[in-house]
């Protein structure tokens, strides 16, 4: 595996490739990678001949009381699990290679971002990850890009930005990876000390509970939410937000009928986490 790190030498990377018709995958990653990162990449490996991770923390998709300064990196361990799943170049930029002086430009994306990760995070934050993703793709041009199910909202709005903007690129999103105690994986579950670490596990059984009323028949929001809430409390976790939304636009139900994405996002200890389930009728 090859760690490039300017705009040129990513381009000239694919391009070599590309002469040969080889099949481009881009994995977009802000690094501290874990196995849910790295079930992109083994998908990315699987359907491509030339498999490129970006590992970028980036700072516009971050508010300014958030963990930027924080978030944990480790660009050399990052290195190794790449290459062990199969990465062909590792795309490591600095910062003023992506934003260099001067830089004026932002994507924004109306309506679906408005809620949810959207509305408590707030507007800069689907506006950095809308630009930073836009200016990946425009530098890598992949044929295909892998994002997962875990941060839901995002999906949408790459396709979302993807079909708006007419990017030739196939936007394919892959299953929540979780420990082996249901927690979803996420490089923030380092800021977890033991005693938080047990309460997260309370937001993956709180979508169970949510899934098990469905099942059973029960498929009013008030409910199905109310069943989630109640796993929530018990574990002393005040959801920032609890939602029942349409999986295909984000609009707020009032039932399961079909699909339903059921979103949550707390604050457990040190850590905001998020996770969701899609719900299903039956
Ligand atoms: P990051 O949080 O590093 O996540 C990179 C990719 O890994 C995202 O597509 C995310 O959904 C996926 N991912 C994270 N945890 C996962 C899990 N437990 N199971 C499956 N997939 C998981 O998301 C970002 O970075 C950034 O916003 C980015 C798209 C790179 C733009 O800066």
């Amino acid at each position: 595996m090859r760690i490039v790190r300017t705009v040129a030498d990513v381009r000239a990377a694919v391009r070599d490739a590309r002469s040969r018709s080889a099949a481009v995958g881009l994995v977009p990653t802000m690094g501290a990678l874990h196995d849910g990162h790295l079930s992109l990449v083994r998908r990315a490996r699987d359907e491509n001949d030339l498999v490129v991770i970006s590992l970028f923390v980036n700072p516009t998709q971050f508010g300014p009381n958030e963990d930027l300064a924080s978030y944990p990196r480790d660009e050399a361990r990052d290195a190794e699990l790449a290459a062990a799943a199969g990465a062909d170049i590792l795309f490591a930029p600095p910062v003023d290679e992506v934003y260099p002086r001067g830089f004026s430009t932002t994507i924004h994306i109306a309506g679906i971002t408005d809620v949810l990760d959207g509305a408590h995070r707030g507007p800069h934050h689907f506006d950095g990850v809308a630009t930073v993703v836009t200016k990946l793709f425009q530098m890598v041009a992949p044929d295909a890009a892998y994002f997962g199910q875990k941060d839901a909202q995002q999906v949408l709005v790459i396709r979302r930005l993807v079909r708006d903007l007419d990017m030739p690129v196939r936007i394919v999103a892959c299953p929540i990876v979780r420990e082996a105690d249901g927690l979803a994986m996420s490089s923030r579950n380092v800021y977890l000390d033991p005693a938080a670490r047990e309460q997260a596990t309370a937001l993956n059984r709180a979508l169970e509970a949510a899934d098990a009323v469905v099942r059973n028949g029960e498929t009013g929001a008030d409910a199905v939410i109310a069943a989630a809430r109640e796993v929530l409390a018990r574990a002393g976790i005040e959801p920032e937000y609890l939602e029942l939304r349409s999986p295909d636009d984000l609009a707020e139900l009032d039932r399961v009928d079909g699909g339903a994405l059921l979103a949550v996002a707390a604050q457990v200890g040190r850590a905001r986490l998020i996770d969701n389930r899609i719900l299903e009728a039956t």
